[in-house]
């Protein structure tokens, strides 16, 4: 039951990301020509740098390497990690969405650190 309810948090968020993005398009058509067109998707959860994440499940991405992010998102295409809502953010992604998503999210600051 607490998994549902996790679900339906994420895809209320979800939703408020994509009436957010639709509304920054009013103000602005075209996106800045460094950000990969689905960012603003991503960004909902992840935070605009990658380095946001709305609840501490939400890996940061920011300063990840980009063949590890772009590797991940790939297996929650074809299943090898299964993650109800990965597995379909990823499933609408081109190969070119990978690309441009993993080297921009590598190319922002680091805040990746290990406990021990
Ligand atoms: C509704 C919230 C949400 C949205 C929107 C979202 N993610 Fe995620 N993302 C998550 C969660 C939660 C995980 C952890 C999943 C798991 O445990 O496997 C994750 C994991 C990832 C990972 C794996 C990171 C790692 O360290 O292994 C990548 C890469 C990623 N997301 C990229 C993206 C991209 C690119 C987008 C936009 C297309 C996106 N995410 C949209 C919530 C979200």
């Amino acid at each position: 039951m607490k998994s549902i309810n996790f679900f339906f948090v994420n895809l209320v968020i979800v939703l408020a990301g994509f009436s957010y993005s639709a509304f920054g398009q009013e103000k602005e058509q075209t996106p800045a020509s460094d950000e990969p067109a689905k960012l603003q998707v991503c960004s909902s959860c992840h935070g605009i740098d990658g380095n946001k994440s709305i609840t501490p499940d939400t890996p940061k991405l920011g300063g990840q390497a980009a063949d590890y992010l772009a590797e991940a998102l790939k297996q929650y295409q074809n299943g090898m990690r299964n993650h109800p809502i990965m597995g379909a953010m990823a499933a609408g992604l081109t190969k070119q969405d990978i690309k441009e998503l993993s080297i921009y999210f590598s190319g922002q600051s680091s805040q990746l650190s290990t406990k021990y």
